[in-house]
């Protein structure tokens, strides 16, 4: 499998947007035969095409051993077709015929883990496919693109003993024994879909299964597969599977459509999981739970990758892309489906603090770096690379706002329209906006420029309060700064939701001009131009405005307010989001002035204030997942984009003197809250047990600061009779990163227990990546000699590399630049086996010009080393050169 078969850089490499064409010539249907071994695999492949357009026949196909090709049966001499790096051109075929081809795949060799590939050993392994975005073509012959959906029919024929299970999308249609020890099995899929969302699995897999009955009646087998020692991890994503399609029949009556619906989960995998229609492929990380090895936040993530998947049969399969570029189509608004369903599972409140967080950690910075580019970006060289914050995460803020501004009702109806309407094609961004506002009689289109400028708007507030006249007026401004390519940028429609606060903290009755009644208190305002005003009437103090309630659009919002406002925000707010929103910013200040040296700020008072009366307040009075959120400040990768010259060690001390200002001011409260929550663990997995469990490793971590000892003995104690993985992490965590003495040995006992798990191990990696000390590099290099590392399992790479190069900015950032020039050349050398893998994590530098000018020029040198090596990846050369701000459009 050659990722570097294509050529680099060349001036027709870029794909655009604008150059979107219907396709030449369709597949009506495919039958695939696969003889399936680890070394060769035979397929034959046979396409029944029908042409749109009087151009040649073109097929893409990458890395595949050609052994014949016929058309309408008649075997083709190498004269009769061109074969290149990129696939197979066969001029003169006429309006309609079948294409067969039979090429040789070799799985075992295969390290980029797209196409057909080998997952674990080659005596015990198992095969399977990864086809999104462009894996399709390291398998067959085919024209790889998501507007050409086929219906399916495929047979696997295998070695039984070697490959007992046989598993392929669709329904199964047979299976049976072939002479020589080897067996059948067929699959049908009925609905059309594009190939990306093909797959196939073969192996040694163990089941568990449950019947569900669809709420339109009809009967489906659930299966979840995984090898023998992880079979038993499966139920926890059994129940959230059965969840999450009770909840999309619920919610958008969506039913499932075939007999079967199979999951796998693998150890090899480069993304999270894939949709595959009928037959979901996950990585382990993502599906396998137990109570001894996976921490609450694991179950949670688990929960919603499972639903995303699933959700993803109606939002992208049944309903798919046209083209690559409208990858938000179906990510976007899954990601929106998802977050949805966990709010309803959960705590809604902790769940938008989440995404939120997550947005302000990983989108914004993508938004205002060298790699911004459009929620639908209207180019690319590699479409790996453009599985993002900003597609995913940002477009699904996109939906969210559609979702507010049309409510419920409207929303349902128009997402009906969309499903109804398009059921089976491969749509736009385009088209869905029109599908929600025709079922409502909108005009949506305005709405496309959120999803074709790229870039975080930036909304100035400032209200003005009128004594005399009673009133109060907003006025609003907003500016999108320049990104690549986008110079200059239009205002957006932004819904900016409100409520009035009075100093007694409660809510204002809101009247706005015009109307003669309050009529409640809260208002959506619409700003849709650069700057607007907004009067209130009736109001008879001087009001705090609540402003973005819920985080009502994706953007930032700079408003003067004084620290107590903030204070009363946090200390009044009716919505958990809000409150944590108000300490965010709260603490924010206080950072801000910190780094300035300033002792005894006013925002720093307010917040170790108003932070102390909640830590009096007990359980009935304020959930404990939220008073931990409430009280843990921004992370140093937001605090670090707030300067101009950004000095990770600078925003680390001044980030530490904050923690530890806080844990001083609540430290005789720490103890007894410690010791009433740590009384009342019984190991539970349900939400309870979890909000507890997240105050208590919040506290943990204060206690540790405010009693080193005493902290320290109870973590060490903590971690010996921790029933629960969370526990057991959160004790790790803190002796390490508070360098106990007896960290080492914690290490040790833990690595021996776990001896042999892989979802165990990646966390013990982490752990020790993740140390903040420019020491944390050495750590490294010496776990990449440990024997159970591995630079060709992603999962490992990830939590090794991944986590020091983006979860430790005082190591990674070391000022010597030590710590750029290895992480270069742990990519070159990962790049060469998988680019996905390598181009991911080169990502770590994305931030490398906002950087203090000593470090930045260490970036920078260690960055174009990289890019002048030869034979890189595609993949890996499109994002270091766009990081590098070499844009050739
Ligand atoms: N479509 C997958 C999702 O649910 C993403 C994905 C899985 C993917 N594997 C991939 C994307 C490999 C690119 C390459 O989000
Ligand atoms: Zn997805």
């Amino acid at each position: 499998m050659n990722a570097r078969t294509e050529p680099r850089r060349s001036s027709d490499d870029i794909v655009r947007l604008a150059d979107y064409r219907v396709p030449a010539w369709w597949v009506e249907a495919i039958e695939l035969t696969f003889d399936l071994d680890i070394e060769a695999t035979i397929l034959h492949a046979r396409l029944h095409l029908r042409r749109e357009r009087d151009e040649p026949l073109r097929l893409e196909g990458d890395g595949l051993q050609l052994l014949e090709v016929r058309m309408d049966g008649r075997v083709l001499a190498e004269a009769d077709y061109l074969l290149d790096d990129a696939g197979l051109t066969i001029p003169g075929v006429r309006d309609r015929g079948v294409l067969e081809t039979r090429v040789r795949i070799e799985p075992a060799s295969n390290t980029a883990l797209s196409g057909l590939y080998l997952s674990g050993s080659r005596e015990r392994g198992f095969l399977l496919t990864q086809c999104e975005a462009q894996g399709f073509r390291h398998i067959t012959f085919f024209p790889d693109r998501p507007d050409v959906l086929a219906k399916y029919t495929v047979t696997l024929r295998a070695n039984a003993a070697r490959f007992p299970v046989l598993l392929a999308g669709g329904d199964p249609d047979g299976e049976g024994d072939l002479p020589d020890g080897r067996h059948w099995a067929r699959f049908v899929d009925p609905h059309p879909k594009p190939g990306y969302l093909f797959a196939l699995v073969a192996g040694h897999l163990e089941k568990i299964e449950r019947a569900y009955r669809t709420a339109e009646g009809r009967d489906v087998t659930l299966r979840i597969w995984a090898e023998a020692d992880a079979i038993g991890g499966c139920d926890f994503a059994m129940d959230s599977l059965e969840r999450a399609m009770r909840w999309d029949e619920r919610v958008y009556g969506r039913n499932y459509d075939l007999s079967v619906f199979n999951i796998v989960a693998t150890h090899d995998f480069n993304m999270g999981a894939m949709e595959n229609k009928g037959l979901n492929i996950f990585n382990a990380k993502y599906l396998l739970a137990d109570p001894d090895t996976t921490t609450d936040d694991e179950y949670r993530h688990i929960e919603a990758v499972v639903a995303h998947e699933y959700f993803h049969n109606w939002s992208g399969n049944r309903v798919t892309c046209r083209d690559w570029f409208q990858l938000s189509l179906k990510e976007g608004f899954t990601v929106f489906r998802e977050q949805s369903f966990c709010a309803d599972m959960q705590s809604a409140a902790l769940q938008r603090i989440d995404d939120v967080a997550g947005l302000r950690r990983a989108q914004f910075p993508e938004d205002a770096g060298p790699l911004a580019h459009p929620v639908r970006p209207s180019q690319y060289r590699a479409i790996d690379n453009f599985y993002t914050a900003t597609v995913y995460e940002k477009g699904a803020e996109l939906v969210r706002m559609l979702a507010g501004w049309l409510g419920p009702e409207r929303f349902r109806r128009g997402t009906d329209l969309y499903f109804s309407r398009h059921d089976g094609q491969a749509v736009t961004i385009e088209d869905f906006l029109a599908a929600l506002g025709d079922a409502n009689d909108l005009d949506l289109s305005p709405y496309l420029a959120w999803y074709a400028q790229a870039g975080t708007p930036c909304v100035r507030a400032r209200g003005e309060y009128d004594a005399a006249s009673r009133t109060f007026t907003l006025h609003l401004a907003q500016h999108t700064p320049p990104t690549p390519g986008q110079p200059d940028k239009q205002p957006l429609p932004i819904p900016v939701r409100i409520a009035l606060f009075a100093r007694d903290g409660s809510r204002l009755r809101l009247r706005s001009i015009g109307e003669s009644v309050a009529s409640g208190n809260e208002r959506v305002l619409e700003l849709a131009h650069t700057q607007q005003a907004f009067v209130f009437e009736g109001i008879d103090t001087t009001p705090v405005p609540s402003l973005l309630r819920g985080f009502s659009a994706p953007v930032t919002l700079q408003c003067e307010y004084a620290p107590q406002d903030l204070a009363l925000l946090l200390r009044h707010e009716s919505e958990g989001y809000d409150r944590w929103n108000a300490a965010q910013q709260l603490a924010l200040r206080a950072f801000d002035a910190r780094l300035l040296d300033e002792i005894g700020t006013p925002a720093l008072a307010a917040w170790l204030e108003v932070l102390s009366d909640l830590f009096d307040q007990d359980e009935t009075q304020l959930d404990p997942a939220l008073l931990a959120e409430l009280s843990r400040p921004p992370s140093e990768i937001e605090l670090g984009a707030r300067v101009e010259s950004f000095d990770p060690d600078a925003v680390h001390a001044a980030r530490e003197k904050i923690e530890d200002a806080l844990a001083t001011r609540l430290r005789d409260r720490l103890l007894p809250r410690y010791g009433s929550l740590h009384a009342l663990e019984r190991g539970a997995p349900d939400s309870t047990a979890q909000a507890r469990r997240r105050l208590k490793g919040r506290v943990l971590s204060l206690l540790l600061r405010a009693l080193p000892w005493e902290g320290g003995a109870i973590a060490l104690v903590q971690f010996q009779g921790a029933q629960t993985m969370t526990d057991r992490l959160s004790a790790l965590g803190a002796l390490t990163r508070a360098k106990f003495p007896e960290a080492a040995q914690v290490l040790r006992d833990y690595r021996e227990r776990y001896d042999g798990n892989a979802l165990a191990l990646d966390k013990w990696f982490t752990l020790q990546a993740q140390v903040p000390a420019h020491a944390a590099l050495d750590a490294v290099r010496a776990l990449t000699t440990d024997p159970a590392y591995a630079q060709g399992n992603p999962n490992r790479v990830q939590a090794l590399l991944g986590a020091f190069a983006r979860g430790n900015p005082v190591g990674f950032h070391r000022p010597d630049g030590a710590a750029y020039r290895y992480l270069a050349d742990q990519i070159a050398r990962i790049d060469a086996m998988n680019p996905q893998l390598g181009a991911r994590l080169a990502k770590a530098f994305e931030g490398w010009h906002k950087l203090e000018p000593k470090r930045r020029a260490a970036a920078r040198s260690a960055l174009e080393g990289l890019s002048k090596r030869p034979d890189l990846s595609r993949d890996l050369d499109d994002m270091l050169s766009r990081m590098l701000g070499d844009r050739r459009d």
